[in-house]
């Protein structure tokens, strides 16, 4: 002890280190504690978009950037509807919501029982109204009205009377026009034949029903043959038509998706999944049940809460387009002037066939009140989800472009494939009868 006292320069050397030391070990602590106890800002996982409706927040698994635009883009006509659209049901503003779901009916028939004539009041906001295309104009005249009359309806497609029709596992909803009895005739046989479809083999299959959505022929373009009387013997056949009295062109396609969804609120509200798809593609039915079973089936557990039941429940999976821009030449068919859009396309699934749930069936019917109608029907579709705040689900099987060129004609190479556009009703018998008997070798 005594040497030490005496020999303070030795006593200093030695607890130098020490000092450092323990100052090294405090700031390594402070850090640790800093890093420990800082957290970035939490964000939701599940970005809510609260008071659109009772139970839409199921629907949002994620946030697509803001919900409602701010920023007003007067100089498109869709994007100014849109606008005022989207203030008036803003979540926020209106917290207490405009519309629950509970009392569909009674919003929507007051609002919207209106005159469904050619209204010019938009006319105005076009400045170039007079050189569009005439199914342009026509759209701009007739975008007010969403109600038509049903010609052909099928009460009984789901549920009959006295419970004889059981409510199918998947509806298919299928696009066709009145002259193409050809087309609808060759699903019936092969694709979309109604009843207990087998699923593939070692999978499981499921009750499928098939309707096809038909408006009115289009009589603008021209004298038509009068197919009414066929139509009657065909619907009266297979009891399978649903049709309304609006023109059946390209631009008033997205009608047929409005339309559908009202009418499977009334008729069909049970059905677990539905497949929208055109009538000139080709669909392997088992496969997609099959697909259907395995990612989107219900699990028997009744204690899952109706909640957690609803966001494995609200999906729509097709062939996904992202950053798509309008057309601006004005001869293409999907022709979509500046005056009338202006901004890219929300990510949506490509034409030829989307599979969804019924559930979100029902959503995009309460949704799709707040979207004003678009010529394009794929595309509206997206701004029905957008709105939702839902993205479709790409599947590698939904080919929209087709297989290549030499694959076309080789079973084997369907083998992963759920849906092919596009094949006429001769190519679908064809491929059905090919792909029954799946080739050993492939
Ligand atoms: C919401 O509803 C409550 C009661 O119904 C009402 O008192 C309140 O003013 C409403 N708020 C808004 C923003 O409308
Ligand atoms: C859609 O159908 C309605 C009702 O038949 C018609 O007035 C309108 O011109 C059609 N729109 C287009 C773009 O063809
Ligand atoms: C549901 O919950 C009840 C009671 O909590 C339990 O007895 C039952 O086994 C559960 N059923 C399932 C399918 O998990």
């Amino acid at each position: 002890m005594a040497r030490c006292r005496c020999n303070g320069k030795i006593l200093c050397l030695c607890l130098l280190p020490c000092v450092m030391m323990s100052h090294l070990l405090v700031y390594i602590m402070v850090s640790i504690f800093v890093a420990v106890s800082y957290s970035p800002p939490q964000l939701p996982v599940h970005f809510i978009a609260p008071g659109a409706s009772s139970d839409t927040e199921a629907g949002a698994p994620h946030p697509l950037g803001s919900f409602w635009s701010l920023r007003l883009e007067d100089r498109a006509l869709w994007n100014h509807l849109q606008h005022f659209q989207d203030r008036e049901h803003n979540p926020i503003l209106r917290a207490n919501g405009t519309h629950t779901e509970s009392t569909p009916e009674t919003t929507r028939g007051e609002e919207e029982t209106k005159d469904c004539s050619p209204d010019q009041r938009w006319v105005s906001h076009l400045h170039d109204f007079n050189v569009l295309p005439e199914q342009m104009k026509d759209f701009v005249l007739s975008m007010h009205c969403r109600q038509y009359t049903m010609l052909r309806d099928q009460p009984n497609l789901c549920s009959g009377e006295d419970g004889e029709m059981e409510t199918p596992l998947l509806l298919m909803a299928i696009k066709s026009q009145v002259g193409h009895f050809e087309n609808r005739q060759a699903i019936r046989e092969t694709w979309g034949r109604s009843g207990w479809v087998k699923g593939i083999p070692g999978g499981r299959g499921g009750l499928v029903r098939t309707v096809f959505l038909l408006g009115r022929q289009d009589t603008s373009t021209g004298p038509h043959p009068d197919l009414r009387a066929l139509l009657d013997l065909e619907s009266s056949h297979y009891r399978d038509i649903l049709q309304w009295d609006f023109r059946d062109t390209f631009y008033n396609l997205t009608l047929k998706d409005v339309l559908f969804w009202d009418w499977l609120s009334k008729r069909c509200p049970h059905v677990q999944f539905i497949f929208k798809g055109d009538d000139d593609i080709f669909v392997r039915t088992d496969a997609l049940l099959d697909y259907l079973h395995k990612y989107h089936g219900h699990s028997l557990n009744h204690n899952r809460t109706l909640k957690d039941q609803q966001k494995k429940e609200l999906f729509l999976v097709g062939d996904v387009i992202t950053n798509a821009w309008p057309n601006r030449q004005p001869s293409a068919k999907y022709y979509i002037p500046e005056s009338f859009y202006r901004g890219v396309y929300p990510v949506y699934a490509g034409g030829g066939g989307v599979v969804y749930s019924g559930a979100l069936a029902r959503h995009l019917r309460q949704v799709s009140q707040w979207v004003s109608l678009f010529p394009i029907d794929d595309v509206y579709l997206g701004m029905c989800l957008h709105r939702l705040g839902m993205s479709p689900t790409h599947h590698p099987g939904f080919l929209t472009f087709d297989l290549p060129e030499a694959d076309r004609r080789k079973p084997c190479a369907y083998g992963t494939v759920i849906l092919v556009h596009k094949r006429s009703p001769k190519e679908m018998l064809l491929l059905w009868r090919e792909l029954q008997t799946p080739p050993a070798n492939c």
